[in-house]
C-alpha cells in the first residue's frame, strides 16, 4: 500500500496548563480535501498552525511526502535537514487576511515568491497578475488592500498563497469574518481550487460546504478528533453525542439567520 502524502501523528499543543492539541492524528492523500470543524476554541486554528509551523507544535511528528519532522519538549527532535522544505510545501489562508496594508494588491501577491522562493521580479509580477486574474481581480493590482472588500481581499490572500506554488493549502475560516453576502465569492475560489485537484486542509464553518468539497471531514472537540469520516454521512448521521449536539446547536444557529 502507498503511504499517504500527508501523515501527522499523535499532535499535541499545550499553552501552560491548558492543552490546545491533545494528540491529534490526520493522515490524507494527494489531491484530497480535508475539511475540519467544531466549537470555537476546539483546537482548530492551533492545529492548523502547528501543521504550519507557525507555532511549534510540543510533541508529535508531521510528514509531507518524504519530509518527516518529530517533536518532542516544544524542539524538533529530527527532521531538521527537512524543515525548510517542509514549511515550503504549505501555504495558509487566514480568517483576517494578513495582507500588508501599505502594499498594493499585486506587490502582496508577487513579494514572497521573489523574497523567500527567489523567483525573479518580472516572473513574480507576471504570475502575480495571472493569479489575480484567476481569483477574478483582474484590474485590482494597483489597489490597495483598504480599497477592497474583504471577498476580495480574501481573494487577494488567496492568490498570495498560490504564489508560493505550495502542495498543500491550509484555509483557517477563510469565510467568517466576511458579510454574509460575500462568503459566496470566496467559497467559489476554492471550490475551483478543489476542482483542479489541490491538496487542502480546510477549516470552516460552512457544513454544506464541506459536504460539497471535502473527500473527509474531521470533527474537533476539547483538542481532539472526536469523529472522522466521509462528509455527508458524518453530518446526515452522527456517530457521538458530542457531533450530534454540535449540529443540532449549528443547525439552530443557521435558521435563526
Ligand atoms: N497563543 C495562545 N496562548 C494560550 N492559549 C492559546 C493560544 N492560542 C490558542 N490558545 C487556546 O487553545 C485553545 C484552542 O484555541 P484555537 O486553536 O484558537 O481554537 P479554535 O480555532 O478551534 O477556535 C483555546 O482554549 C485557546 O484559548
Ligand atoms: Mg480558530
Amino acid at each position: 500500500m502507498n503511504k499517504p502524502f500527508i501523515q501527522i501523528d499523535s499532535l499535541v499543543k499545550r499553552y501552560g496548563a491548558t492543552v490546545a492539541v491533545d494528540g491529534v492524528s490526520l493522515s490524507m492523500d494527494e489531491g484530497h480535501i480535508t475539511a475540519i470543524i467544531g466549537a470555537s476554541g476546539c483546537g482548530k486554528s492551533t492545529f492548523l498552525r502547528c501543521v504550519n509551523l507557525l507555532e511549534n507544535p510540543t510533541s508529535g511528528s508531521l510528514r509531507i511526502g518524504d519530509d518527516t519532522l518529530a517533536y518532542t519538549n516544544s524542539t524538533l527532535s529530527s527532521g531538521e535537514e527537512r524543515a525548510l522544505s517542509y514549511r515550503k510545501s504549505m501555504a495558509m489562508v487566514f480568517q483576517s487576511f494578513e495582507l500588508f496594508p501599505h502594499m498594493s494588491v499585486l506587490r502582496n501577491v508577487a513579494l514572497a515568491p521573489a523574497i523567500v522562493n527567489g523567483v525573479p521580479l518580472d516572473q513574480a509580477i507576471e504570475q502575480a497578475h495571472a493569479l489575480l486574474d484567476r481569483v477574478g481581480l483582474h484590474g485590482k493590482a494597483n489597489e490597495y488592500p483598504g480599497q477592497l472588500s474583504g471577498g476580495q481581499s480574501q481573494r487577494v490572500a488567496i492568490a498570495r498563497a498560490l504564489a508560493m506554488s505550495p502542495r498543500v493549502l491550509l484555509f483557517d475560516e477563510a469565510t467568517s469574518a466576511l458579510d454574509p453576502e460575500l462568503v459566496g465569492e470566496v467559497l467559489e475560489v476554492i471550490g475551483e481550487l478543489a476542482d483542479e485537484g489541490r491538496t487542502m486542509i480546510v477549516v470552516t464553518h460552512e457544513l454544506e460546504f464541506a459536504k460539497d468539497v471535502a473527500d473527509t471531514l474531521v470533527f474537533f472537540d476539547q483538542g481532539r478528533v472526536v469523529e472522522t469520516g466521509k462528509p455527508h454521512e458524518m453530518i446526515d448521521n452522527p456517530q457521538s453525542e458530542r457531533l450530534g449536539n454540535f449540529l443540532k446547536r449549528y443547525q439552530r444557529i443557521r435558521t435563526r439567520a
